[in-house]
């Protein structure tokens, strides 16, 4: 079977960056462009951080182009608590060898869905996105999948509320879940299950790579961090979820569902209500539920260890 083409719309981000490496190393995919957006850290940070991580994965043939840096309405994100200064766990870094293609990410999108059929994965807010189907009314109807990381059904992560992706651009959210394209939704509810330990931190440590050293050492800021902020080192695997999807399909749960956009509640703004009652059983909408988490992790190992660098 022909890979599936996908375009991976990140706010890198060390889960993000995690995605990008397992999609990199998946045969069953060919990433044809990565586009970035303000989020985790600002635009410029994002963009960096993206040609970083395909460059660690020495993959030169692929665009990286910087999308929008400014969400619809709401107010960027200056500074993340969670991924480091440098959205990346601050290590050091040489210049990466992938220069920005000087393309409008949201151009790029399009232009990447005039060439055939395309998966968008989109592991950062939804401002691109929303954007490109201002830009392009009807776009999304050429659009074969989208695959997102974001919102909750239950507890939020930057509010009680709303988690970070759709609260970072809830208007924007609300464009993309009102649009008119097949997603797979993966909410905190489902990415919650997906951890990584210190075992597999020792393990990646132990291929002896570049990428294993780096993706362990860009993981552990983020474990203590989830020590302080949940009470123990499991790494969440927010957005390789996403990518997840399109290798082990059958080891991730899901429904039908309605998505709705909170954007203007007191307490709310940023809230996802994801309507699972089984009139939308056949929506074009559907969401995550569970996953097999040993699965997820023994794929992420084996697909990594074949990153040599
Ligand atoms: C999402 O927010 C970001 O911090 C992560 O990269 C992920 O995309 C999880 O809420
Ligand atoms: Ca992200």
């Amino acid at each position: 079977m022909a890979p599936t083409r996908v375009l991976i719309d990140t706010d890198p981000g060390v889960d993000d960056a995690v995605a990008i490496l397992l999609a990199l190393a998946s045969p069953e995919i060919e990433v044809v462009a990565v586009t970035a957006v303000a989020g985790n850290v600002p635009l410029d940070k994002t963009a960096l951080n993206a040609r970083r991580i395909v460059a660690l994965a020495d993959r030169h043939d692929i665009p990286v182009a910087a999308g929008r840096a400014e969400p619809l309405s709401a107010p960027v994100v200056e500074d993340s608590v969670v991924h480091g200064r440098d959205g990346l766990g601050d290590l050091d870094w040489d210049e990466p060898a992938v220069a920005l293609d000087p393309r409008d990410g949201v151009e790029l999108i399009a232009e990447m869905i005039g060439r055939g059929p395309l998966t968008i994965v989109a592991i950062g807010p939804l401002t691109n996105l929303a954007v490109l189907v201002q830009r392009h009314p009807g776009i999304d109807r050429s659009v074969a999948h989208l695959v997102i990381m974001g919102g909750a059904s239950f507890q939020g992560n930057v509010t009680p509320a709303a988690e970070f992706n759709i609260w970072a651009d809830p208007e924007a959210a609300r464009v993309v879940f009102d649009a008119d394209w097949p997603i797979t939704l993966m909410p905190l509810d489902l990415t919650h299950q997906a951890y990584l330990t210190d075992d597999d931190l020792a393990y990646l440590r132990s291929l002896g790579t570049e990428v294993g050293r780096r993706v362990a050492a860009m993981l552990e800021p983020y474990a203590q961090f989830h020590e302080r902020w949940y009470g123990n080192r499991d790494v969440i695997m927010h957005d390789a979820m996403a990518v997840y999807e399109l290798l082990d399909a059958e080891a991730i749960e899901k429904q039908g569902v309605r998505v709705a956009v909170e954007t203007d509640g007191v307490h709310s703004r940023g809230a996802t209500f994801i309507d699972r009652r089984r009139e939308h059983a056949d929506s074009l909408v559907r969401v995550g539920l569970s996953v097999d988490n040993d699965l997820f992790r023994a794929r992420l190992r084996e697909r990594l260890a074949t990153l040599k660098d």
